[in-house]
């Protein structure tokens, strides 16, 4: 598909060209590059120390739930150099929350989980904070606790209704459907492990004012909190977030308390007061991806087209509500993923829990939803005896069959191209014949090593599924020398967005990338924002920013046309010091010329007055910003030419403002949260990708041989950056699918909380083989600059990962047992995995080799599979 001009809506074609040749805007380096490499990035704690500053620490539950009997802090506070404790009683309003408010900041006579903090010490020096927290005096009475999603449901301890999505007459079609799958999928939390932990320092100012600096996905979410627990207005708090150490989720609501905590010192001493977490603090007291267990029934034909899905969704959603129920939504409007339904219940139901508030993760949800019917498709392929590929194309998408269960139409629908075409590009066919004879060939194999392959796809909705957080806006303000300082609501975490909205800024003025300064984060410039989060930072602020630009454009544009026409000793330049010469009008003009003939699809929208509507006229003045010119074009007339930066001090001495400020609301969302039907999501990012596994008969362990992706980013502002955002991606979600096993005691704390313990990819995991590209696509028309976001999508794409480990599995275990793969019986269960049942229907009642496989798939979990008898005699209960 040849590169079609900036907002010229073509509907997709259908013709997919892998590239890196695409239009992008140049990608430049991330704006941090430098920064991080010559160690000069500054993040929280790099911060220098003021005279006085405190290091804040905390006192926390060892227990998953417990009375507090009695909290002495008097023996902490006679240690020299301990300055302040706070305690419940210290907070002013002591409740938060992000959808509802239902968690204290700090706990007053109970906690409900291992971590939950009932004291903050504030101290002179980090070894007078460790003894005066050593010292403080805490006895607990220990209570009955909900440890797993079982229990909490026998016990009907949940957070919020059940949520419910309903399309056709699901019960009904699973009794009719030739065959049906069953069973109950278990998914694990995972840590977001972020390599700065949760940090805040905050600076009192005079008349009671807070500075808070925080490492916070959400600086509005974090002003609010804190001035809450301060008991102050929220006009007497400026939270700056100027770059985190990496978020993914975790700081999106989690930041909050622990900047409070600093907070309440810092207002208590008026001495500036700091908190940064050791890893292992972080680890135990922050709450994670949330756990699911999804109890599913599938009925299809013999094809294996799907007719139905009935799947109840439980998750685990820790002691308090955080994000859970959004994400509970988000996992049920991923259900299907990639594929037609035609008749679907997805009920959803969070469960209250003794462990810390799980929250968002990257995918927020969708993996789960993902998880499961890519897991259905590969078990309908093993039960109808074809390939999972042939199966995945059957029900995919397709212009007839494009509703969603929640009735949205999927636009823009690529799916079916991408599984094409990665087909081919992966060279699928011949590998999965290579792959099925390798496994058998003892000569080239003489350990048995298991391999597999797997591809899967990826359709992730792109906006909070909460309408009133698609806002986003943007300050612009240009400088008399022609460059520009932008403030958003984004926060930078690594992912890009600074440059990416430095790039569609730049693009606007015609400027070089350096010429425009992405400022930190601040919630004096940007207030009421939400969360960079949903993977729409650089659709929500960078539409914001542009809009901002448009309205100075408009301005600097009608100066421009007026400046033609008049001698340069007359510019207000020259005539403005001296007071000889009154403004040049130039408001009249504004609308009567066009900027940007290839005009990007805001500019329609800016201001809601169609500016673009004299587009086509052959007798429109032109206003071009290009090569930091700004040129005026009017038929018949030689153009008229100046330099961006003059242009702007003839603005400034014509008293015309060279600021704006931008607010945008993402169109076209109705989504209806309790009917779960609507329009949820303003577009689709999608891809597949192709995963080839092997894994050591011996230990179990999973090496990703080769990895295939194929990812549909719309056109990316950002070349380089998305890519790194897809492989980056990827290879988190890898870790979620294999090696991270989040490993709690009998008291709820969690043990695996550091890199020793907790297994997160190393650059020896990550793929043998990794062709990552991007396919064309110009038609994302609803979307700044017709892109896509990249964010979280592709991590989802690393299910693969775990669908190839079970077709390892269920490939190589007849092998290893000797027998042929439709008469292998199923292993025997642990409590490790999932269970499933197969109703195969008249024709056949042989029991196929389904392989049952918990997320993560672990060593020990994916040895058990393979190879059950290796556990019987560790498994058999031991005798005395
Ligand atoms: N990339 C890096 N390097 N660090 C991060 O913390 N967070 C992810 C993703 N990519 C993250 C990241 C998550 S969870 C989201 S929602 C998006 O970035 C948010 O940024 P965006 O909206 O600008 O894509
Ligand atoms: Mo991302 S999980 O939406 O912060």
């Amino acid at each position: 598909m040849a590169d079609a001009p900036i907002g010229q809506v073509s509907s997709y074609s259908g013709a997919l060209t892998p590239t890196t040749l695409l239009p992008d805007l140049g990608s430049l380096p991330h704006d941090s590059a430098t920064t991080h490499v010559t160690g000069t990035s500054e993040f929280i704690d790099d911060r220098p120390m003021l005279k006085g500053e405190l290091h804040c620490g905390l006192i926390y539950s060892p227990f998953a739930r417990a009375r507090l009997q009695h909290l002495d802090t008097a023996p902490a506070l006679a240690i020299p150099g301990v300055v302040c404790a706070i305690t419940a009683a210290d907070v002013a309003h002591n409740m938060w929350g992000d959808v509802f408010a239902d968690q204290p900041v700090i706990a007053a006579q109970q906690v409900n989980f291992v971590g939950e903090v009932v004291a903050v010490i504030g101290a002179q020096t980090k070894e007078a904070l460790a003894r005066g927290l050593a010292s403080v005096v805490v006895r607990w009475e220990k209570l009955p606790d909900i440890r797993s999603i079982d229990a909490a449901v026998a016990n009907a301890s949940f957070i919020g209704h059940e949520l419910q999505i309903a399309k056709g007459d699901a019960l009904t079609a699973l009794k009719s459907s030739p065959h049906t799958i069953a069973g109950v999928l278990k998914i694990e939390g995972a840590d977001h492990f972020y390599l700065e932990s949760q940090a805040a320092v905050v600076y009192p100012r005079e008349d009671g004012q807070l500075e808070v600096h925080s490492s916070t996905q959400h600086p509005t979410q974090t002003q609010h909190v804190v001035a809450k627990a301060c008991g102050i207005p929220f006009s007497d708090v400026v939270c700056v977030a100027k770059r985190l150490g990496g978020g993914f989720g975790g700081k999106e609501t989690q930041a909050s308390p622990f900047a409070a905590y600093a907070a309440l010192v810092a207002k208590r001493t008026g001495c500036a007061a700091r908190i940064v977490l050791t890893k292992d603090e972080d680890m135990i007291m922050t709450g994670k991806r949330n756990p699911f267990q999804i109890h599913y029934e599938c009925g299809f034909n013999d094809a294996g087209k799907i007719i139905a899905l009935d799947a109840m969704l439980y998750s685990d959603g820790g002691a308090y509500a955080d994000l859970s129920t959004a994400i509970m939504a988000r996992a049920m409007l991923h259900c299907d993923n990639a594929y037609f339904i035609e008749h679907a219940r997805l009920r959803g139901q969070v469960c209250r829990t003794n462990f810390h508030p799980h929250t968002a993760f990257r995918g927020f949800g969708g993996p789960k939803g993902v998880a499961l019917i890519e897991m259905i498709l590969e078990d309908i392929a093993r039960v109808v005896g074809r390939d999972a590929l042939d199966v995945r194309k059957l029900n995919c998408y397709a212009p007839d069959r494009d509703t969603t269960p929640y009735g949205q139409r999927v636009e823009n629908n690529c799916l079916p191209d991408l599984f094409e075409a990665l087909e081919t590009k992966s060279n699928y066919r011949a590998r999965r014949q290579e792959i099925q004879a390798w496994n058998l060939d003892r000569a080239r194999n003489p350990h048995a090593h298991a391999r597999g392959l797997s591809m899967t796809a990826v359709k992730f909705g792109i906006s909070f599924s909460t309408r009133f957080m698609n806002q986003a806006n943007a300050l612009v303000n240009v400088h008399m020398d022609g460059t520009l300082q932008v403030s958003t609501g984004a926060v930078e975490m690594g992912q890009g967005v600074n440059s990416r909205i430095a790039a569609l800024v730049a693009e606007q003025f015609g400027l070089p990338c350096a010429a425009v300064r992405i400022m930190p984060t601040s919630t004096e410039k940007n207030a009421n924002t939400s969360p960079t989060a949903a993977s729409s930072g650089t659709d929500m602020n960078g539409s914001a920013a542009v809009m901002a630009c448009q309205k100075i454009k408009h301005r600097l544009a009608a100066l421009a046309c007026a400046l033609r026409a008049i001698a340069p000793e007359h510019w207000p330049t020259k005539t403005a010091g001296a007071a000889t010469q009154p403004e040049i009008a130039i408001s009249d003009r504004a609308g009567t010329f066009t900027m940007f003939p290839d005009a990007t699809l805001h500019d329609a929208r800016v201001d809601g007055t169609g500016a673009t509507t004299n587009v086509n006229s052959p007798h429109a003045t032109r206003v071009i910003f290009k090569n930091s010119n700004v040129i005026v074009s009017e038929p018949a007339q030689p153009d008229f030419q100046i330099e961006f930066s003059q242009l702007v001090s003839e603005a400034h001495f014509n008293r015309t403002s060279l600021s704006e400020y931008g607010h945008y609301a993402t169109p076209h969302l109705a989504f209806d949260k309790v009917k779960g039907q609507g329009r949820p999501f303003l577009y689709f990012t999608q891809g597949v990708a192709a995963s080839e596994v092997e894994i050591d008969r011996h230990t179990g362990e999973i090496k990703v041989l080769r990895v295939d992706m194929l990812m549909d980013v719309g056109r990316p502002v950002n070349h380089a950056l998305d890519m790194g955002q897809v492989v980056g991606g990827f290879v988190q979600g890898m870790g979620w699918v294999t090696t991270e096993h989040l490993y709690y005691n009998d008291n709820g704390l969690l043990v695996s909380h550091s890199p020793s313990t907790y297994k997160i990819p190393c650059v020896q995991d990550t793929p043998r083989i990794f062709n990552a590209d991007f396919i064309v696509n110009n038609a994302n028309a609803v979307n700044v600059r017709a892109t896509k976001a990249t964010g979280e999508p592709p991590l989802l794409l690393a299910i693969s990962v775990w669908t190839a480990a079970r077709d390892a599995i269920a490939l190589a275990r007849p092998v290893h047992a000797g027998v042929p793969t439709t008469s292998t019986p199923f292993s025997g269960a642990t409590n490790h995995t999932h269970s499933s049942s197969v109703n195969l229907g008249s024709q056949s009642t042989a029991k196929k080799n389904l392989v049952r496989l918990s997320i993560p798939a672990t060593a020990e979990r994916v040895l058990r599979e393979l190879s059950p008898e290796l556990f019987a005699r560790w498994d058999a209960p031991s005798t005395p």
